[in-house]
């Protein structure tokens, strides 16, 4: 545990735990826990009412959120069935059934008609599409909503010469989203060095 992780709270909850400890073992990335901080300050802050996170996974930021906020609910979409058939046990689990809406889909194909609209888009699915996410579920954000991307910092990679052709491609997509956001007309987004790097976009 860091200095930092001490001084902030966590929920002390041993399904997150269990989590945790599944994620590290399958190596399942999840929020990193100051990513995880700072969601729960915007929560505190603007105490959205519904909350959309694009990647799932096994369900640990979705299940934290809705576990922080008695009156959150959190649509999340997750295209890998193994994943998300876990994401479906650990919210049972948590008794988030009726707080947490799992979408077994590819957030770029799923109909948007089948979703609600937001306060806070939460944005950790593949690194290369986040672009295509933002524009996507941009019209879904409820007036005064924010749209949140994680690991806009790629583990400080995109500037790293020396990496395989596979990270360079997403490297670069990554960085073409940085300058998105901030050549963003619509859009005012706010970047901090929290986590992997986190982008607090709101619109003009
Ligand atoms: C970083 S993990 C999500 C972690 C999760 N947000 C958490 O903190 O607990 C990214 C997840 O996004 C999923 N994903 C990637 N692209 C997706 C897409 N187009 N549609 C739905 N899920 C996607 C991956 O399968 C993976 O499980």
């Amino acid at each position: 545990m860091t200095y930092l992780e001490y001084l902030n709270t966590y929920l002390k909850l041993e399904l997150i735990e269990e989590i945790e400890e599944d994620a590290k073992i399958n190596k399942v990335p999840i929020i990193s826990k100051d990513s995880l901080s700072f969601l729960f300050m915007l929560i505190d802050l603007k105490t959205p009412k519904r909350v959309l996170e694009i990647g799932t996974a096994i369900g640990y930021c979705a299940i934290n959120l809705a576990s922080f906020d008695d009156d959150l609910i959190v649509d999340s979409i997750e295209r890998d069935e193994e994943l998300f058939s876990k994401a479906k046990l650990n919210v049972s689990e948590a008794n988030l059934e009726k707080r947490i809406n799992l979408y077994l889909a590819d957030a770029l194909t799923i109909d948007n008609s089948e979703l609600k609209t937001y306060d806070l888009i939460f944005i950790d699915g593949a690194k290369a599409q986040y672009e295509k996410f933002f524009n996507k579920f941009k019209s879904l954000l409820n007036e005064g909503g924010i749209i949140v991307s994680d690991n806009l910092l790629f583990h400080n990679l995109l500037f790293e010469e020396n990496v395989s052709k596979n990270v360079k491609g997403l490297t670069s997509k990554l960085k073409k989203y940085n300058l998105f956001l901030k050549e963003n007309e619509e859009f005012k987004t706010y970047f901090f060095q929290i986590g992997d790097g986190i982008g607090v976009s709101v619109k003009k």
